[in-house]
């Protein structure tokens, strides 16, 4: 095989047969395939793409190149969820507990944040003792006593993609659906997930960010689960504001768990008991309980403080706060008709919250919190965000970010254009 003969043949409009496939990622997580040529090869599928067939193979050959994981001993229904990423989004805190609480499992292999989007281990980090590296046996262990379990994934699945996907952010070759596509699913699929719900946001905070790009992406990985014998459902669900009231690392734990202690924001509440129940229902149900009902009851925080003490955090210690905060005053009295999400995330970012690189540090305490949401009423003066930061040098480049970013309407109508929470349910025609 040759490695110019594939990327000539991509180039070209062609379909690359299974081998091609198969060899060229081999080799290339070998050495023998130069990072020059995959990256040709890359730019050549984000101008082309790819068909069903093609991405089904790409996904198998990223799986074949490390480890998939196997949860058959624990003798229960598993299901795992996986968001896109958007800013506030802390549902996975709350899910994972709410589901297990219900009685199914949920293993969930999560990353670190990279620009404006948090992630989730960032988050969990931000309880004190809490640790993300788990060994297989310590995930089998704690899904079997608390039902939940939420770690980083190891070095071993997927390497293929980690390498690909180093590549791909320095070379433009991010925002290929087919490529996006695998590298999801290839991640998940590794990882053993029996079933799988997709939280596919849609907006300005979001990877994708209109409607129609959202629903492609969602209904590749779908079709991708199929063919791999996963059961899959994807939900578009709104990212053109903040979900919440808090961005930032600590500041999410404890949105999540007033969300476990029956209350927290309706948004937040919604989305999570939305994809709990399609959790349950990839995998036939929750032993007649719902998720609404087990955030309620008190047994969802009863596994979230087992889940944290399982991996060495304390669940009743006090969350780091920042050393200042800065208010943000609304200008005019009215209705809030626009908080746009990709500016509160630059804005958490630069104050700490997130990394411009993989390597960084992130500050756990950072972020902003919002006093309104789209369509409530604000007076004039009265504070619509206040930015934390334990570096005060900070605030300026975090308030440049909100410039344009708010807009009020002192007449007091309210947003017409916003995202309907949930947007839309994607599935194979017989999910
Ligand atoms: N997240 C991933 O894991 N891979 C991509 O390609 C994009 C987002």
């Amino acid at each position: 095989m040759d490695t110019v003969d594939v990327i000539r043949a991509k180039r070209d409009g062609g379909e690359l047969i299974a081998e091609q496939i198969h060899w060229v990622i081999d080799a290339y997580v070998r050495g023998d395939v130069a990072e020059e040529q995959m990256a040709a090869l890359a730019m050549a599928i984000l101008l082309r793409g790819m068909t069903r067939r093609e991405i089904a193979d790409w996904t198998e050959a990223m799986i074949r190149s490390g480890e998939r994981m196997d949860w058959s001993a624990l003798g229960r229904a598993c299901v795992d969820k996986h968001s896109t990423g958007g800013v506030g989004d802390k549902i996975t805190l709350a899910l994972a507990p709410a589901v297990a609480a219900c009685g199914v499992a949920v293993p969930q292999l999560s990353g670190r944040g990279l620009g404006h989007t948090g992630g989730t281990l960032d988050k969990l980090e931000a309880i004190p003792g809490w640790r993300a590296t788990l060994t297989p046996e310590e995930m089998l262990r704690t899904l079997r006593e608390v039902g939940a379990v939420v770690c980083a994934a190891g070095e071993g699945l997927a390497p293929a993609d980690r390498k690909l996907y180093a590549l791909r952010d320095v070379t433009g070759t991010v925002e290929s659906i087919p490529l996006i596509a695998s590298s999801i699913m290839s991640k998940k699929i590794a990882e053993g997930a029996g079933a799988l719900v997709l939280d596919v946001k849609v907006g300005s905070g979001a990877f994708m960010k209109t409607r129609d790009d959202a629903r492609r992406l969602a209904g590749t990985m779908v079709a991708l689960g199929a063919d791999h014998g996963v059961r899959t459902v994807a939900l578009l669900t709104a990212m053109d504001r903040p979900l919440g009231r808090a961005a930032g690392n600590a500041l999410e734990v404890a949105e999540a768990v007033e969300v476990l202690d029956g209350g927290g924001p309706a948004d937040v509440v919604a989305v999570t008991v939305t994809l709990a129940r399609e959790m349950l229902a990839t995998v036939g149900g929750g032993h007649g309980k719902d998720p609404a009902d087990a955030l309620r009851d008190g047994s969802a925080m009863d596994v979230w403080r087992r889940m944290v003490r399982a991996q060495g955090g304390d669940p009743d210690a006090p969350l780091p706060r920042a050393r200042e905060t800065h208010h943000v005053p609304a200008p005019v009295s009215g209705t809030l008709r626009r908080l746009d999400a990709y500016a509160i995330g630059v804005a958490a970012w630069r104050l700490g919250a997130g990394r411009a690189r993989k390597e960084d540090d992130v500050s756990p305490s950072a972020g902003a919190v919002l006093h309104a949401k789209p369509g409530d009423p604000v007076r004039a003066g009265e504070p619509l965000v206040t930015l934390h930061t334990d570096e005060p040098g900070r605030f300026p480049r975090a308030l440049e970010a909100l410039d344009g970013a708010i807009e009020i309407d002192p007449g007091g109508a309210g947003p017409d254009d916003l995202l309907p929470l949930v947007i839309e349910r994607v599935a194979e025609q017989s999910a």
